[in-house]
């Protein structure tokens, strides 16, 4: 008999479970609270089919995860030439923390990086856009993917700010280099904002799947986004979604994808579906363990590998 999908799911959490290596975040005050125990798991079809095991309904804050959906926003709202202006798209090789511009235009290298996405941040809605109407437009983007409700942690939030020191002063190198044209503080508030909205692993593997489906959404059949969007946000995840890991991540899984700080990770597979997983502790790149390891063991057992 050929096991039920929900089965399989809890048997692949089981082969991860006894895996402890690896570090919840701290350099987030609030993080650090996390369950370092906490682990899920959801697979959303592109047919709008949802399988789950686990924790797959604790809220975790989407961290870097909000980047790729930022920047699919800002695509749709300023178009390619405004974004490929202010942000390119080859991976930086180094960490998500880094400056990383490219010389000549300083442009940020890529959006998955805080550099690029804070400089992504700033362009959503329109030029003369508010901070709070830059932060509604992702947090209604960010629900109307997930199918549901989203708010921001206002805690997680907080906590970040408190201590985004390094954030603000790439925010200042940014508008240094004219690349930022909004006060630096008001974009690290928003840009912390976005990173601070509370997801469940449902909730990111139903977002992965509607880039998977080319921007139809699969329950509610609506066009969230351009097709060509899609395509250009799973290419530039693919290319730089696991920063100085991602060469190795397209090698073993195979997939595009994205991770954050509190231990969520999303994976798109083109066409076919949604995946995201959550387990706290990081390794030395900042992605999820045992995310990692599920991936890599999904990909393997369904034959996701792209190539
Ligand atoms: O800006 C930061 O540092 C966090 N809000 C997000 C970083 C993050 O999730 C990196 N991902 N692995």
């Amino acid at each position: 008999m050929r096991t039920p999908v929900p089965d399989y799911l809890a048997e692949v959490l089981d082969g991860v479970v006894a895996d402890r290596s690896g570090r919840v975040a701290d350099y987030i005050p609030d993080l650090a609270d996390a369950d370092p125990e906490v682990l899920g798991v959801a697979v959303t079809t592109v047919a709008g089919r949802t399988y789950a095991a686990g924790d797959a309904d604790v809220e975790f804050s989407i961290q870097s995860i909000s980047k790729p959906f930022a920047y699919a926003a800002a695509l749709t709202d300023r178009g390619t030439e405004v974004v490929d202006a202010t942000v390119g798209v080859e991976p930086s090789g180094e960490a998500f923390d880094e400056l990383s511009l490219e010389g000549g235009t300083h442009r940020p290298k890529n959006p998955m990086i805080n550099a690029g996405a804070i400089a992504v941040h700033h362009l959503l809605v329109g030029p003369d856009a508010t901070g709070a109407a830059r932060v509604e437009r992702v947090v209604d983007f960010f629900s109307e993917l997930a199918g549901r409700r989203l708010t921001v942690d206002e805690s997680v939030y907080r906590s970040e700010l408190d201590t985004a020191d390094r954030n603000l002063a790439i925010a200042h190198m940014l508008r240094n280099y004219r690349v930022l044209s909004e006060p630096a503080a008001e974009v690290v508030d928003g840009y912390t904002r976005q990173c601070a909205v509370n997801v469940t692993v449902r909730d990111l593997a139903m977002m992965g799947a509607t880039l998977a489906n080319a921007g139809v959404h699969p329950v509610t059949g609506r066009r969230v986004l351009p097709a060509a969007v899609a395509r250009r946000t799973m290419s530039v995840m693919a290319g730089s979604g696991m920063y100085d890991g991602a060469g190795d991540w397209l090698v073993r899984v195979g997939i595009p994808a994205k991770s954050g700080v509190a231990g969520g990770m999303l994976g798109a597979l083109p066409g076919q579906l949604g995946l995201a997983t959550v387990s706290p502790r990081l390794d030395a790149h900042g992605n999820s363990v045992r995310g990692v390891a599920i991936c890599e063991r999904l990909s393997r057992d369904m034959g996701m590998h792209l190539m």
